[in-house]
Parts: C-alpha cells; sequence; structure tokens
C-alpha cells in the first residue's frame, strides 16, 4: 500500500507543514473569506478544505489521485458537518476536470515536490484559477545536506526523492507564472525519539479505533508509521519550509 494509501487507511490527518498555523497564514494571508471558491489541489484527507471553510464559511473543492485519501476527506468533512461546503473528487493534477477560471485561491499544502510533472501541474492550477486569484503553497526545502542514504530512505517510506536543493528552486518554478505576494520560513523541530515514538502511537491507535481497522493490523500500523516518522525526523535537520501567498496576474 503507497504511502498516501496507508495515511488514509489509519485515519491519520495529513497536514501542510506547519498545519493549522499554516492555515491561519494563508488565510489571512489571501483574504479567504465567506464568498471564496477554493480548490485543494491534492488534497489528500482534506484538511486544508477542511480548516479553511471551518474558518470562513468558504466553499471548497478539492482533489487527490488517491482514492483512500478522497474517501477519508468525505468522511471528515461529515463528521465536521460541513460537508454542504466541501466536495471531493479523485483526479489528477496534471489534467484538472473541470473548467478554466473558476476559483478564486487554490491551496497546496506540500504536494508540488510530490508531481512528476510539476509545470504542467502549475499550468493547471493557474488555468483553473480567476486572472488575480491566489495559489497558497507550503514548500519543504534543504537548508543542509542529507546523505544520499537518507534521501533514499526518504523515498522508500514516501514514495518521493526529496530534491537537495534550496528555496531557489520554488521560486523559479512558480514565477514562470505567479508573483510572489508573501512568504514565511519555518523550522520544524527535531524530536527525541522517545517523544516521536509516544506520539505516532498515541495517533495511530485512536486513527485505527476511529476507522475500524481490525485489532490485529494495529501494531503492524504503528510499526509501520514509527519507521516513515523517524525517517523524516532526521530529514528535519536538514530542512526548512516555506509558506508562501502567488497570485496570477489580472
Ligand atoms: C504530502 S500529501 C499533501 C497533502 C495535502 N495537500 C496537505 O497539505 O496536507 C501529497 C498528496 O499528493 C497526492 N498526489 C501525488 N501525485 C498526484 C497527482 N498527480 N495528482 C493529484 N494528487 C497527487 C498524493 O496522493 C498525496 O495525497
Amino acid at each position: 500500500m503507497s504511502y498516501p494509501d496507508f495515511v488514509a487507511f489509519i485515519g491519520q490527518r495529513n497536514t501542510p507543514p506547519g498545519s493549522l498555523s499554516t492555515l491561519e497564514s494563508w488565510v489571512a494571508g489571501s483574504a479567504i473569506t465567506a464568498t471564496s471558491r477554493v480548490l485543494d489541489v491534492a488534497c489528500s484527507t482534506g484538511f486544508s478544505s477542511r480548516v479553511a471553510t471551518l474558518a470562513t464559511g468558504c466553499r471548497a473543492r478539492g482533489f487527490d489521485v488517491s482514492w483512500r485519501a478522497v474517501r477519508e476527506a468525505r468522511r471528515e468533512a461529515r463528521l465536521a458537518r460541513v460537508s454542504s461546503r466541501l466536495d471531493y473528487f479523485v483526479g489528477d493534477v496534471t489534467k484538472i476536470a473541470l473548467r478554466s477560471h473558476q476559483f478564486t485561491h487554490a491551496l497546496a499544502g506540500c504536494c508540488f515536490g510530490f508531481f512528476s510533472d510539476r509545470e504542467r501541474a502549475l499550468d493547471e492550477v493557474v488555468r483553473v484559477i480567476v486572472p488575480g486569484g491566489y495559489l497558497c503553497t507550503a514548500n519543504f526545502y534543504m537548508t543542509g545536506k542529507p546523505s544520499r542514504t537518507l534521501l533514499r530512505e526518504v523515498e522508500r517510506e514516501v514514495g518521493f526523492a526529496p530534491k537537495p536543493a534550496g528555496w531557489e528552486r520554488w521560486r523559479v518554478l512558480f514565477e514562470r507564472k505567479l508573483a510572489l505576494e508573501g512568504i514565511e520560513h519555518r523550522q520544524l523541530p527535531v524530536l527525541s525519539d522517545e517523544q516521536l515514538v509516544e506520539t505516532v502511537r498515541a495517533s495511530v491507535l485512536a486513527g485505527c479505533r476511529r476507522r475500524r481497522v481490525p485489532v490485529a493490523l494495529h501494531e503492524a500500523c504503528v510499526d509501520r508509521m514509527t519507521c516513515t516518522r523517524r525517517v523524516l525526523n532526521r530529514m528535519r535537520a536538514h530542512q526548512a519550509h516555506s509558506i508562501e501567498i502567488w497570485r496570477s496576474p489580472s
């Protein structure tokens, strides 16, 4: 099972780097309000659109290639009692099955690093937002030099190899189409192994219970997620993340 499918299977809430505080920066920095029409790009389990809708009352649609993630996003929207304002579908960012210029905002938390054809993905996202619309992103970048072994381990765990490149690569990509309106840079804390084991165990078991994953699988799920998070935690020493607000030409 792929990492995105696994995350959805065990009821974990995938979030953009910086989680709620990133959403706060996006909402304030790009003026998302009740009248905004928001697209959640590669939404995973729908955290960004759900939080934006709960905070502002906006309408949002989200899509992801993982059907398990989309099913989970729908379920979470129902649980949060906002499913009348949220809609999720299975789709590929390189051919978004939507007409042009219909969203005032697109939210793209940590997903451009996952796309194999980033230029095409950006063209598509820009196509579906209105002229003068916003793209809110949060992207990891390297501040140090992780070993090749560590990069390979990350690829094995989450299915993509982070590029050993600084923030500049994101500027070059997004400036092809958009102007930078605001940026913050943040560092995620490196957890002690004790903290990591404790938090992963608690959140995986809570998710497994919520999703009624058979009890016989609980320990295997904890082991897999602990293994993945250990590798990602080691990467944190070499990474920071940005929170960006981009705007398309009017
Ligand atoms: C790290 S998650 C980002 C989740 C979410 N945007 C967030 O900030 O929490 C990356 C997501 O990209 C999705 N993905 C990868 N390639 C995709 C593609 N070509 N089209 C749509 N989604 C894709 C994966 O299924 C995964 O759910």
